[in-house]
């Protein structure tokens, strides 16, 4: 089977620093405020009780030939007793159909019986034995980075085509990273060519042991040297296999307290009861328990003592994860090698610098592309876009952005647009670019067949170039897409980069669009495979196909595993698709704007965040719905991917004003802001609605707007150390009592300064919330709380979001205005400080022109610190390499916390003029418009 033959390559396909492709080329405990929780449990009861008596009926001859035991009686099969439920690795993974003799015949214990009846369907009854043979260690050496080993096994697993013998390579890479790698060391087999980033400094004293057990099973152990924490331990849990098509490799988790693994739907902590996630990129609106758009094998497991580790396993291949309540997490891959990195961290966010270390740190956003984008499917001519645009703007609606969806194009054909119902396109462009706003129009893959030879360049060009992907026998893969039939470009072909440009540029001569949306890129087909199918052989139909996935099978909505790509085949590339589409959109759209831009892509990979954002696809406009998509911000936070949103309003479905209302209060706080609108649902424009939800919807956008200075800093942060722009409370606050924060998912913060709880129900003015031990301030009234680390009422009253500020806090703010243009043309800052309780604070802002490219790698920025003790703040101008022509004028500060009313306040020396207020204790500062480029001391 093709999969571990072709010679060895060095690929390169893109040019100079976007180059991805090098490589060896191988051919909650969720606040729930509404309780449905007796209902649900009633009819889950119900469900268990017919499901138990069936599975007794169908077993019945199992249980006659047994009393009923319990599930600490004493088997039959010594090597399989007293092994715990939450300790059974499941030896039947492909099925939940296992009979007796099916498990026997592969050396495994049979016990079909459960402690509790609610266990059915999750703990296996099928599990390895403990003397389960698998590999042993033949030979293990140090190196002068870190140690090989050579295993092999001498018995067949149940899996075809065993590799018998393994190599395995442990690198030390630096004090933070560790890589070890298990392959098969006499063929080659396929690898993830995907760029990846050296480590930064060379290994000095690693705070991290390697053991490999010389004796019995191969086992691997990670230790962290300081406490002497497990983190990665493959002994006592299921054999390492190493088959051709199925590789399985579990591990003991340092505690039950694991988020990340995507890009799935769900609380952001990982349930370790049995949860079963799937990892192939599909076109699937976000629901529970199945693969969506994104493929992120990452995980993060904090510690017992809140310190925590990260570990990537680099594999492209369909993949399913599962978690059980040892707690212990299991990795089934169907194909390539084990190749994994563990992040020592300490903290969560020393996790994620060291991840975005390695498969690349985030782009940075023009400063436009934090603005408001507004966005529907459906607008279904140029004029009604441009109405939409115009009663927004008499909204006095904060908005930068206009978007298009598929309607814009000429029967849904990429790089045209519809002359007949988009003849003023080019005029409503102009007219956003006059008022400082921009547009972003939508690009899907498929790429039509159907047209008049000589008349579509996309295609024609793409076959003179070789482009698109081929099937098994080599002539073109054709799918369904809203074009009808298409051909897909092949990321992977060293001439798809420049044939993108072609047509991304010779585009753009007709609409100045600005950024990219690239949909439907897992790649979606509306037919299975291809128009003819598969040709089913062991790609398209492996032996082990992930339980869970839409479909059933590799092939359900997408093209044939078995199609071939320049560098592999599509069964190992298939997660990268979207990955090299953005490669090549953000590489194009450099090129042609000289300047940045935005690519947000559907479906991601580890490193998309260098190349652009996403948005969390065809979401419902329902509170859960709202409430899910907190989960969803973050997990891309912990894949490098921060600029990241959900349809705000909702996908499909009317919204309601009331939803609609707290959607834009929340996603004023998404990294990426959109409200997008599905072709069949009722408009959700902020305009569409009555006056007072427009109040409600203006002043969350202004909230957005002032901020964005801060939102800015957060991206720069995350641009240059690969720190998250929204991180979970537990970033901040690791130990808690009870765990409380590794629990929390629906607030969350903007960097360490500001906690954002929502509402998430209708009528909700008061939701439960946790409010982390520290000092608080509520954003607006200032009101001062000292929380010793409690579940608390947050308000959230209709007219806005609960937005605490953290004591020590100071960040930058700038008066809003309608456009990003528009501020930063009358660029008004201001400094909002909260004190902690010892009087001090500090924070930093970072500016630059807002889209020149590479700003901050050529020096093109400034970069401020500000810090107060006793009641003196100071700034430190740690670059200033950005000249602004409306300067950074200082306008105001607010300072919070100060408990008695100031003789005077004095900036660098000159009275200045404020006002106190006692009530809420604040000092609110005229700045006096001094330039933030000079260091400004300000005595109060
Ligand atoms: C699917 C996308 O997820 C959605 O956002 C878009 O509106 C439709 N495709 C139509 O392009």
């Amino acid at each position: 089977m093709g999969l571990k033959t072709n010679e060895e390559k060095d690929v390169l396909v893109e040019p100079e620093d976007d180059v991805f492709y090098y490589g060896k080329c191988v051919w909650s405990c969720r606040g729930q405020r509404i309780s449905l929780i007796p209902i649900l449990t009633i009819i889950a009861i119900v469900i268990l009780s017919v499901s138990f008596f069936l599975y007794t009926v169908v077993f019945l001859d199992e249980l006659l030939s047994k009393p009923f035991n319990s599930a600490c009686e004493i088997s039959t099969q010594p090597q399989c007793d007293n092994i715990p439920e939450s300790q059974r690795f499941d030896c039947f993974p492909e099925t939940y159909l296992v009979t007796k003799e099916k498990c026997e015949a592969r050396g495994c214990c049979w016990w079909p019986f459960l402690s509790r009846p609610e266990m059915l369907g999750k703990v296996p009854w099928c599990f390895y034995s403990r003397d389960y043979q698998g590999y042993i260690v033949d030979s293990l050496n140090q190196t002068a980075t870190g140690m090989t080993a050579m295993l092999s096994r001498s018995t067949k697993s149940s899996w075809p085509n065993d590799i018998m013998t393994l190599q395995l390579d442990v690198n030390f890479e630096s004090n933070e990273r560790l890589h070890f790698k298990i392959y098969d060391p006499h063929n080659s087999r396929y690898e993830v060519p995907l760029k990846l980033f050296p480590a930064s400094e060379p290994v000095g004293a690693p705070d991290y042991d390697v053991s490999i057990a010389k004796q019995g099973p191969f086992s691997i152990t990670v230790t962290r040297k300081s406490t002497g924490q497990k983190l990665f331990e493959t002994a006592g849990t299921s054999p390492l296999i190493f088959a051709d098509q199925f590789i399985q490799i579990s591990t003991v988790l340092s505690s039950p307290f694991v988020y990340g693994l995507g890009e799935h739907r769900g609380s952001f902590l990982i349930d370790t009861n049995w949860t079963k996630l799937v990892l192939w990129n599909v076109d699937h609106p976000p629901e529970r328990n199945v693969n969506l758009y994104g493929f992120h094998p990452f995980y993060l497991n904090v510690e017992g003592d809140g310190k925590a580790h990260g570990v990537f396993l680099l594999n492209s291949n369909a993949m399913a994860v599962e978690v059980q309540p040892f707690p212990a997490l299991t990795y089934r891959t169907t194909g390539g090698i084990l190749d994994f990195y563990v992040f020592m961290g300490p903290s969560s966010d020393n996790v994620i610098q060291q991840y975005t270390g390695l498969i690349g740190r985030s782009f940075m956003p023009p400063f436009w592309a934090l603005g408001f984008h507004l966005c529907r499917w459906g607008y279904q001519s140029s004029e009604r876009t441009k109405e939409i645009i115009d009663r927004n703007r008499a909204a006095n609606m904060p908005y930068d952005t206009q978007w298009n969806d598929i309607d814009y194009m000429d029967r849904h054909l990429d790089w045209t647009y519809d002359h007949d119902h988009y003849s003023s396109l080019m005029e409503v462009v102009q007219d956003l670019h006059n008022h400082g706003q921009h547009y972003v129009m939508i690009v899907d893959p498929g790429i039509s067949i159907e047209q008049t030879p000589g008349s579509y360049q996309p295609y024609d060009e793409g076959i003179r170039d070789n482009v698109f992907v081929k099937d098994y026998n080599g002539s073109l893969i054709v799918g369904v897409v809203w074009p009808g039939k298409t051909v897909f470009p092949d990321w992977t072909h060293p001439n798809v980069s420049d044939y993108w440009f072609r047509q991304a540029s010779r585009f753009r001569q007709q609409i100045p669009y600005d950024g990219l949306w690239i949909d439907m890129n897992e790649p979606s087909n509306f037919v299975d495979g291809s128009t003819i199918g598969c040709i089913g052989n062991d790609l398209d139909d492996p032996p082990f196909v992930p339980v869970g996935i839409v479909g059933g099978k590799l092939t359900a909505k997408t093209l044939c595993p078995s199609a071939k790509q320049y560098l592999s085949y599509h069964y190992n590339l298939h997660a990268m698709y979207g990955y090299g589409e953005m490669v090549a959109s953000m590489s194009a759209l450099k090129k042609i704007l000289q300047k940045r831009s935005i690519v947000i892509s559907r479906s991601t990979f580890p490193g998309s965040g260098v190349h652009g954002g996403h948005w969390t696809g065809d979401n419902k406009a329902t509170w859960d719905d709202l409430m899910y998509s907190v989960s969803g911000i973050m997990n891309f936070q912990l894949f490098g991917i921060p600029l990241v949103g959900a349809d705000i309003c909702g996908f499909s479905g009317d919204t309601t004003p009331e939803l609609c209302a707290r959607w834009m209060q929340l996603g004023a706080f998404y990294p990426f802001m959109r409200n997008h609108n599905d072709l069949t649902a009722k408009d959700q424009d902020p305009a569409a609605f009555d006056s007072k939800t427009q109040d409600i919807i203006r002043e969350a956008l202004n909230l957005r707007y002032t901020l964005l200075p801060f939102l800015y800093y957060l991206f720069f942060r995350s641009h240059v150390d690969g720190s998250p722009v929204v991180r979970p409370v537990f970033f901040q606050y690791p130990v808690s009592d009870y765990n409380a924060t590794l629990t929390v998912d629906i607030q969350f913060m903007w960097g360490s300064c500001l906690l954002i709880t929502p509402a998430i129900s209708q009528d909700e003015t008061v939701g439960l919330g946790y409010l982390p031990k520290d000092t608080w301030y509520d954003f607006f009234t200032h009101e001062q709380n000292q929380s010793s680390g409690q579940w608390i009422n947050f308000d959230t009253p209709a007219e806005r979001i609960n937005l605490k500020v953290r004591g020590g806090s100071i960040f930058p703010v700038m008066e809003p205005n309608v456009t990003t243009t528009l501020m930063r043309k009358n660029p008004l800052f201001g400094l909002f400080v909260a004190l902690a309780t010892d009087g001090t604070a500090s924070g930093e802002l970072y500016w630059d022109d807002g889209d020149q490219l590479d700003a901050y790698e050529s020096g093109m920025y400034n970069h401020v610190s500000f810090s107060v003790q006793k009641n003196t703040l100071q700034s430190i101008v740690v670059k200033s390499g950005y000249i602004s022509p409306e300067g950074m004028p200082l306008n105001r500060v607010t300072v919070l916390g100060v408990s008695s009313a100031p003789q005077s306040v004095v900036i660098n020396k000159k009275k200045a003029n404020y006002r106190y207020d006692l009530g809420s204790q604040t000092i609110y500062i005229d700045g006096g418009k001094m330039s933030l480029l000079s260091p400004i001391t300000i005595g109060w």
